[in-house]
Formats: structure tokens, C-alpha cells, sequence
């Protein structure tokens, strides 16, 4: 890329829910960039697309990509192709914003980072919770030591019924698996994010199929029991070398009051946070202190994140989820599972 008053040229693989809900409306909107393609294997999901954004349509990446030559491109097929599709735009000297999980395994992650390192291009995952201003309030606060030695985290995504009615996320080969990989990994990031990232020194874990199979419907539509290969639930518990525990509990379907929960809490020697909307607080005398606060949970995380992703192609010095914490993620699901499907204690 050459200079902040150039246009970006934009591709989009994978014409989905996720493409039309956040990253063509975005590049559409945006002053820096122009949706110049889309392709899906669908050939008719990609022209309906295409129609829509006034861009080309395509079914094949390969040729997308050798026709149009973008300057970035978005991945947002299911979590099997996105190895592919990444490792495809960045040969063709594309900077890549993925969406997450980065890939199925940390093999794939860690070839990634390193084609990206290669290609001098960048890669970025779409793990926008970590764009919340209540995320980014959180981190200022545990790095200035307002929470002191934080040494139980919470994270929870959490819903009671919410397996997925569309797309492949009940199908472990094309998704990797169930809630962990898809949604607990966002509270997992915003939570690893908010920590700074500490190292882990062993992970232990428990899953669970009990609703999956026998239920048929939800929230978010219906699914097919008998096709249902994914966890619905799973509890995992990091141990860091500093000491901390970090608790993640997800689920898809599980028998719980609240239809969704998506939250994590950080429990600090002087003081605790939660993250949404963000709040600080400690105890005095058996009452409980607010510290800090924001009114209500910022809901422009989506668009902060691909902003963030834009003003980097662009030459700002601004912070992404790059390809090696999207590394560290993919090991750390990885591990979760192993230590879930194996019942043994994971170390790192
Ligand atoms: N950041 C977030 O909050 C968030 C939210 C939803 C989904 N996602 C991620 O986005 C990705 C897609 O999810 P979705 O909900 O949009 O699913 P979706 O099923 O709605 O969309 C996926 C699209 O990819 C297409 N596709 C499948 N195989 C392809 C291939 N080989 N080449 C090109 N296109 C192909 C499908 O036809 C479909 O149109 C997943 O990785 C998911 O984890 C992220």
C-alpha cells in the first residue's frame, strides 16, 4: 500500500452471515476502502452478494484473486478453509483480516503467522470483543495495577439454547468444534487481552454433548441432532506460571436461567472488574465500591476492530489481534480440547 489518500481495493471470500453483517457493510460505508469482489463456492449466494455491494462475483479464490489483485482481503468462510483462503490472499501480497477461530489447528496458525512474516504482509483475526472501549478501560486499569494481582479470571459464554441453525458449526470436521472454538474464544481473548497475556502453564477441562443431540431447536433456529458432532458444553480451567487461574465456561445449549451470557470477571488483591459494560470495584466495611464504570457496554466493537485492521494496512501504528496472538489462542484451544477429550492435565 502506498499512501493514506489511496483507496483500498477489498475482496471478500466466504459470502455469509458474517461478510454482509460486518465486513462488506463496513468497506462499503468506509471513506478507505472499495469492495471490489466476493467469492463463495455457492456461485448463486456469491452473485446475490455481489448484486447487493455492486462488486464481482466469483466461485473460485485462485481466480478472484489473479483477476482483481486486491490490496486486502477478508476471510469469512467456515474455520476449515480459512488455512487455505489466508495463506491463498497472502501469496497473492494481500493483507488478510481473518475471521476467528484463526484456523483448526495451531500447525495451521503457526504456518499462517509465519506466511504472513514471509510475505511482509499483514494478518489480523477478527476477535473485535478486545475493541470495546470496556475491554480496553479493563487492560489500562489491571496494567496500571488498580485491580492488583489478578488471580482468578471468569470468562463465560455462556447460552441456553443457542446452537447455531445455519452455516457448519454443528460439524466438528468443517468447524473444529463446538462453542469453544467459536464463542468461548472471544471471552477467552478479551480476557487473555485484558490479563496482558500471561503465560500458561497447564490446562484441564471437561466437555459435554447432552443437548446437541437430543434437541432440535433454539434461539438461533433449528439444527439436525443426528448431525450434531460438535461439545455443547465445556468448562476449562488455565493455570498461569504467575500464580492465576483463569475459568472459561461455554456452551451452546445448556440448562441455565440466562438466555446468553457473554462476560468475564477479574478478581484482583485490591480490587475486582467486570468487563460488560466495564466496572471496577472493591470492598469496604461489607460494601461494595464502584471505582470505575461505564454506563452501558460499548456496542461498536465490530466496527473498531476493522477499523483498527484499515488505519494498520494503512501505516498506523495502531494494535491489532495479530497472527501470533491468534497463535497463542489456536495452542490454547488445542490444549482445552486435548485436556477434555484425553481427561488428562495439558501442560504448555
Ligand atoms: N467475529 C464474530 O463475531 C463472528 C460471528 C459469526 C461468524 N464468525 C466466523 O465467520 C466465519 C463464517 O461464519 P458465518 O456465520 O458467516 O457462516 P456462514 O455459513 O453464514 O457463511 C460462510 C460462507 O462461506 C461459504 N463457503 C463455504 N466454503 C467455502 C469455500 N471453500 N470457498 C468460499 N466460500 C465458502 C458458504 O457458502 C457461506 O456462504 C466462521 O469462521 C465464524 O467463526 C465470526
Amino acid at each position: 500500500m502506498s499512501g493514506s489518500e489511496t483507496t483500498l481495493r477489498v475482496a471478500i471470500i466466504g459470502a455469509g452471515n458474517i461478510a454482509e453483517r460486518v465486513h462488506a457493510s463496513f468497506y462499503h460505508a468506509s471513506p478507505d476502502t472499495e469492495l471490489v469482489g466476493v467469492c463463495d463456492n455457492r456461485p448463486e449466494q456469491a452473485q446475490t452478494f455481489a448484486n447487493k455491494y455492486g462488486c464481482a462475483a466469483f466461485d473460485d479464490v485462485d481466480t478472484m484473486l489473479s483477476t482483481l489483485r486486491p490490496d486486502v482481503v477478508s476471510v469469512c468462510s467456515p474455520n476449515r478453509f480459512h488455512y487455505q483462503h489466508v495463506l491463498a490472499a497472502l501469496a497473492a501480497g494481500c493483507h488478510v483480516m481473518c475471521e476467528k477461530p484463526p484456523a483448526m489447528t495451531p500447525q495451521e496458525a503457526d504456518d499462517m503467522r509465519q506466511a504472513a512474516r514471509k510475505a511482509g504482509r499483514l494478518l489480523a483475526y477478527d476477535f473485535h470483543h478486545r475493541f470495546a472501549l470496556d475491554v480496553q478501560l479493563l487492560r489500562e486499569q489491571v496494567a496500571a495495577g488498580t485491580l492488583g494481582e489478578v488471580y482468578v479470571t471468569n470468562a463465560r459464554a455462556l447460552r441456553r439454547c443457542g446452537v447455531p441453525g445455519w452455516g457448519v458449526f454443528t460439524n466438528k470436521a468443517l468447524q473444529g468444534g463446538g462453542p469453544l472454538i467459536d464463542i468461548g474464544i472471544h471471552m477467552l481473548d478479551a480476557a487473555l487481552f485484558v490479563l496482558g497475556f500471561p503465560a500458561v502453564k497447564c490446562v484441564t477441562a471437561h466437555s459435554f454433548q447432552k443437548l446437541g443431540t437430543t434437541k432440535n431447536s433454539g434461539q438461533f433456529g433449528a439444527w439436525d441432532p443426528a448431525s450434531y458432532t460438535v461439545e455443547d458444553a465445556l468448562f476449562a480451567t488455565l493455570e498461569f506460571h504467575n500464580g492465576g487461574i483463569l475459568r472459561l465456561e461455554t456452551s451452546f445449549a445448556l440448562n441455565i436461567p440466562e438466555q446468553s451470557i457473554m462476560n468475564v470477571q477479574f478478581c484482583g488483591d485490591k480490587a475486582g472488574g467486570t468487563l460488560f459494560p466495564a466496572h471496577i470495584y472493591h470492598d469496604e466495611a461489607g460494601e461494595l465500591v464502584t471505582l470505575m464504570q461505564r454506563d452501558a457496554a460499548d456496542d461498536l466493537r465490530h466496527f473498531r476492530s476493522m477499523t483498527a485492521f484499515v488505519d494498520a494496512v494503512k501505516g498506523s501504528p495502531v494494535a491489532l489481534a495479530d497472527a501470533e496472538q491468534g497463535y497463542q489462542i489456536q495452542r490454547l484451544v488445542q490444549a482445552i480440547y486435548d485436556a477434555a477429550e484425553q481427561g488428562v492435565t495439558v501442560a504448555l
